[in-house]
């Protein structure tokens, strides 16, 4: 197609995005061009929605949403193939750390509190680039990614991401298996790499993971965040043992953890004190910051993805909800150091390429596979959240037939 031709079907197609400017979007591969030739009926998307904070009551399907538009440079458009439900979707809808995030949203997103979408990854295609996006990916690929908090969500037809929170989607892994994994991978990864310093400045800053030889206990194995530390941490020769109900041993066993204890039973725990002290022990159960000085073992670092930092602030306020987390963190760490001669510090989801660089590897790899609980269609995405709300997860809960 000639440079000509080329411009007047940009031209074409900007004119039914009338808020964007040809400065604003990059069309991508030629040949793909016609990926974003809408008609203009489709600028309209369904999706949930809610309104309020509350139970699942609140979750409302629309249809002839806005579209949501490209407002950053480097903002992508994606078509959402797939998606999940997560624990933070379920306290979202429950108004968890609405004040922060709200703070955020109205600051960084430019956007209001309602109506609010949730989801946080999904598994589309790229429909439009911004013009200051990496060359990562273009037009009409076929992305997995995330969704900053501050963010309208992926429980749509479609959503805006940065580029840095959508990469080639692996091509071993369905729409199913591809949505499902980078939510809990980033946070398995900054949470061992970012604040665990497991694999020392390198492991923080590049793709490059480490930690071999070391040993981390994770509480939670059968979970999402859980099956995936357990399976990263395998992939760099870490030493890894885990607690899980008794229904979940042999999955977990078959994850790779090298011991597996039932959490409910108490001489199997005790017997974990016999590994330790642990380099980490990762609480991807729930479990906070509490919990830490009545483990029985020895640690050097308790890294809980359960902290209350969201919490203070919502209960008390922004000035007295900060003075909470810092006395809440001096508390528990001088119990801690006392008692186990270890920190406790607090693990959180992180969107970083280096981070989805990684997993995408050992997906290749095949040294990290998903484990989907269950699969719900998107007519039934308050179901979802009933099963996550009922807890008991052995992996992921996935959303299919979007439309
Ligand atoms: N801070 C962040 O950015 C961030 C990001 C993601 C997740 N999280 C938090 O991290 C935690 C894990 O998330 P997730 O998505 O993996 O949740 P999940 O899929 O619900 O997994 C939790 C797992 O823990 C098990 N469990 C419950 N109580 C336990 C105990 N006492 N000991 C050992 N295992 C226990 C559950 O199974 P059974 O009940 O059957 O035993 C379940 O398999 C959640 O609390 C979530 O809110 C935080």
């Amino acid at each position: 197609m000639s440079a000509l031709k080329l411009n007047r079907l940009a031209k074409k197609c900007f004119s039914l995005f009338p808020n964007y400017s040809t400065h604003q979007i990059r069309t991508g591969k030629e040949n793909r061009c016609n990926e974003i030739s809408h008609r203009s009926s489709e600028l309209k998307m369904n999706g949930w929605q809610i309104h309020n904070y509350g139970n699942c009551e609140e979750l409302q399907y629309a249809t002839g949403l806005r579209m949501p538009l490209i407002r950053n440079a480097n903002d992508c458009l994606v078509r959402i193939n797939t998606t999940t439900v997560n624990p933070i979707d379920v306290a979202m809808l429950g108004g968890y750390g609405s004040k922060i995030i709200n703070m955020l949203r109205c600051q960084e997103a430019k956007s209001i509190e309602f109506p609010l979408i949730l989801g946080r990854e999904f598994c589309g295609t790229v429909i439009q680039c911004g013009m200051g996006t990496n060359n990562k990916v273009g037009v009409g690929d076929r992305v997995w990614g995330v969704v900053p908090l501050q963010m309208n969500g992926s429980h749509a037809q479609y959503v805006i991401v940065p580029d840095y929170c959508i990469s080639t989607a692996p091509a071993s892994l369905s729409d199913e298996q591809a949505a499902s994994v980078l939510y809990a991978g980033l946070t398995a990864w900054s949470g061992l790499y970012i604040t665990g310093r497991l694999g020392g400045l390198c492991g923080a800053i590049s793709s490059s993971g480490g930690g071999e030889n070391k040993r981390v206990l994770v509480l939670g194995g059968a979970g999402s965040v859980g099956s995936i530390a357990i399976q990263l941490l395998k992939s760099q020769k870490v030493n890894v043992l885990a607690t899980c109900s008794t229904d979940a041993i042999e999955t977990v066993k078959n994850l790779g953890a090298d011991y597996v204890v039932d959490y409910k039973n108490s001489e199997e725990m005790q017997s974990l004190n016999k590994f330790g002290p642990f380099d980490i022990v990762l609480d991807c159960a729930g479990q906070g910051a509490e919990v830490s000085s009545q483990l029985n073992m020895k640690f050097h670092q308790y890294i809980t993805f359960s902290s209350p930092i969201l919490k203070n602030v919502d209960n008390h306020g922004i000035g007295l909800g900060m003075i909470k987390n810092v006395t809440n963190f001096i508390e528990t760490n001088t119990k801690s150091i006392s008692k186990k001669g270890g920190l406790v510090k607090y693990g959180f989801f992180v969107p970083a390429q280096q981070g989805i660089e990684l997993i995408h590897r050992l997906v290749e790899k095949k040294q990290l596979l998903p484990l989907i609980d269950s699969t719900f269609t998107f007519d039934r995405l308050p179901h979802a959240f009933e099963r996550v709300q009922n807890g008991h997860l052995r992996g992921k809960v996935v959303i299919n037939s979007i439309n």
